[in-house]
């Protein structure tokens, strides 16, 4: 046990009972006003009197610095000296909006992602943030959830870098921050955000567990657990994962919050009957601080005097949350806004500048039968419903505002530097069948060389609580496509999606498809510069994009069955009967993980390995040629993949193991170098240990999951 820091024990030691278990206590205060009359948030804290309210240890969505001031100021008036932590949900910007994680993942740009959190950190500390609840490395397998957004898709390793990623940016911009939601949180059944996820001990440990765990060694100073019953227990019954896993496992010393009212809802689950309850069980599980309901303020006091809980560990959870206001300086530091500052470096030219080159690296061209990039001179027709639309920023950027955001017709504009019309169409709501613009929308069309579509969802239909069960684009816009195709003319489709939508309707109506994703502040100079050739799409998806709904989930990581279906195609189509798939689906996605065009074209040869056979103590280096085979500079997404043909528990067909960007001026070729270690290929095996099985390996390596170079090795003992 590490030596305790007397300062903060000292203050443990003058706490009351009542004063310990504010500290755990999280309030939702949206505001307080200056007659010291406080102004809750939306959940009921029943119990709670505004003197109690007054002194909790952390508060959530105090979204500005000046309220932040005022609130320290009346605690202070109060005669309440420990400093307030201010919480807030900065998930991708604070007031310059980058493209949503998704989005980001899809750059396979660990640096790019850390100085984006940076940034998101530096505005948000200036403006009295002192923690985010981000990253987020939830596995998302489901394209229908509406989550995924928030996620760095579907493969495990790369959730770990992204949110190692997060982490460095968000503490190299000063913020705090917390790795959400532990655990399986991903898994919701049909992909409806907050469902029940069940979910085996082996796939726990092997995919959903990998990137939080990985995440510790950047030494978050939060965890959140989940919402979700995981395998008929809520989260916080699982002591097993968060006291045996998160802590003893993983020497995770942080503080364990937990998410918006989970507390309570342990009582609504239908597994603790009584407030006394929920705090019981969510104190055994180790949990510190209680975010957004009063189980902890109004039990725990009573629960220590009857001696049903040990004082001595809640000191332990009130040591937590104390270290950690330490570890962010609010003991030292006056925190104060200082608004000459904030005014000064928020959204500034350098900040949108990131922004934008964050959503060029973002943006994924999925299509293109040679229509891209546009010509500067091209009379281009620029319609659908968010041609000229400001919220295609992201759903979770609270603080972002619409009115900063650039258009894709004001990016257009600004990179022709002139005028451009739009014409809307139709409207973006899921359900409109509304064809009144479509004539206009036509006629607009009519002279132009090519037609510029921006369709997809709006960004209100992903995030948290917006789950689908139909992910193909809206029919109404789809209809508007099919009338536009009957002009002849070449048409670009812009898409704009919180998921990978179903395009498979769509596709043979486009001869290009750039899918923007939703990408902040930036998001039309992004798409503008890509359109015309000044940017050069490098991203490739982090999500397999399903052709039909009901392929969800959906994942390239997948188990090989023992009836595998050789073709793929439908059973009606293939007559390929008692082998995996449906009748009228094919069984692989439209665009598989890791695929992206680019503006040039890459070629990869030569795949060596130095040895066929390696020793447990010993490496292999895999080298491949990717050669620019196009006539433009581009950037090539590099990536590795292994299987292990035969072990003691089934392994996927395919496992990331290694990607680089790698960039290549027109002509030019490298050689790209990967090594192989015992680390790279070990499991959880069927005995439980973390570790490599001697046998055979299938090494991958291309520009997707799907197309690929292959060799073989082998692991000797
Ligand atoms: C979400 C969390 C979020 C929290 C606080 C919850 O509803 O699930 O991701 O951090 O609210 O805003």
């Amino acid at each position: 046990m590490k030596e305790k820091d007397k300062k903060l024990t000292d203050i443990i030691d003058g706490m009351s009972l009542e004063d310990k278990a504010l500290m755990l206590t999280q309030y939702p205060i949206d505001s307080i006003c200056g007659n010291k009359e406080i102004v809750t948030g939306c959940w009921d804290m029943d119990g709670m009197t505004n003197d109690m309210i007054m002194r909790v240890g952390t508060v959530l969505n105090v979204a500005n610095g000046e309220t932040a001031d005022r609130i320290r100021a009346i605690r202070k008036e109060n005669g309440i000296d420990d400093p307030l932590m201010f919480m807030l949900d900065v998930i991708h910007g604070y007031r310059t909006i980058f493209p949503i994680p998704l989005a980001m993942a899809c750059s396979f740009d660990t640096e790019l992602v850390e100085e984006c959190a940076r940034i998101a950190a530096v505005e948000a500390a200036a403006d009295g943030v002192d923690a985010t609840f981000s990253p987020m490395v939830d596995l998302a397998r489901d394209a229908r959830w509406g989550r995924v957004m928030e996620t760095a898709g579907e493969d495990p390793y790369l959730g770990g870098e992204m949110g190692k990623a997060y982490i460095r940016g968000y503490h190299n911009g000063g913020l705090a921050c917390c790795v959400k939601h532990f655990a399986a949180y991903g898994a919701a059944e049909g992909g409806r955000d907050y469902d029940t996820t069940d979910v085996s001990e082996r796939n726990l440990n092997e995919y959903y567990l990998r990137a939080y765990c990985e995440c510790v060694k950047e030494k978050p100073e939060m965890f959140m657990s989940s919402f979700n019953l995981l395998n008929g227990k809520p989260l916080l019954a699982h002591p097993e994962l968060t006291v045996d896993k998160l802590r003893d496992e993983w020497g995770f010393d942080g503080v364990l919050i937990s998410d918006y009212n989970a507390v309570r809802e342990l009582n609504v689950h239908g597994y603790a009957a009584t407030p006394r309850d929920c705090a019981l069980t969510a104190f055994n599980a180790e949990l510190d601080i209680e975010m957004c309901s009063p189980c902890y303020a109004n039990n725990l006091p009573d629960l220590v005097r009857e001696g049903v809980v040990d004082e001595k560990s809640l000191d332990e959870k009130v040591y937590r949350v104390l270290k950690m206001k330490d570890r962010c300086g609010l003991y030292d530091i006056d925190k104060s806004t200082d608004t000459q500052k904030r005014d000064k470096i928020t959204l500034c030219e350098e900040f949108r500048a990131a922004a934008k080159k964050a959503e060029e690296r973002s943006c994924v061209l999925l299509k293109n039968d040679g229509v891209l990039p546009l010509k500067k001179s091209a009379n281009i027709a620029l319609v659908g419903p968010f041609a000229d639309e400001k919220y295609i920023f992201g759903h979770w950027a609270s603080t972002g505002r619409a009115d900063d955001v650039v258009t894709v017709k004001q990016g257009i504009e600004r990179t022709l530097g002139r005028t451009v019309e739009s014409e809307k169409g139709c409207s973006y709501d899921l359900l409109s069948d509304d064809e009144s613009g479509f004539d206009a929308a036509v006629r607009f069309a009519q002279n132009s060389d090519v037609i510029v579509a921006c369709v997809g969802e709006h960004m209100y239909n992903s995030g948290e609580s917006h789950s689908r069960a139909d992910i193909a684009l809206p029919k109404v816009q789809t209809a508007l496509l099919r009338r536009l195709k009957t002009l002849g003319k070449p048409v670009v489709l812009v898409v704009f999606g919180g998921r990978p939508l179903a395009l498979t309707d769509v596709l043979p109506l486009a001869d290009a498809v750039l899918y923007a994703w939703q990408g902040g502040t930036e998001c039309g100079s992004a798409i503008a510069s890509l359109l015309y050739g000044d940017a050069v799409p490098s991203a490739k998806t982090v999500m397999s994009f399903p052709r039909s709904s009901g392929q969800c989930p959906i994942y390239y990581n997948h188990f090989q069955t023992g009836r595998p279906r050789a073709s793929g195609k439908p059973a009606v189509l293939s007559g390929d009967i008692c082998t995996v798939g449906y009748d009228d689906e094919y069984n692989d996605p439209l665009f598989p993980f890791g695929y992206g065009l680019s503006y040039t074209t890459f070629d990869y040869s030569d795949l060596k390995l130095d040895k066929a056979k390696m020793r447990r103590d010993g490496k292999i280096a895999a080298t491949v040629t990717v050669n620019n085979t196009g006539d433009r500079d581009g950037t090539e997404i590099v990536q590795w993949y292994i299987r292990d043909k035969f072990a003691s528990v089934v392994r996927p067909v395919k496992e990331l193991k290694g990607y680089e960007r790698v960039e290549l001026k027109a002509g030019e070729s490298k050689t790209v170098r990967f090594e192989i270690t015992k680390d790279t290929l070990a499991f959880f095996t069927d005995g439980g240990a973390f570790d490599a099985e001697s046998g055979d390996f299938d090494l991958f390596v291309g520009g997707n999951s799907r197309d690929c170079l292959q060799t073989g090795f082998s692991l000797v003992d």
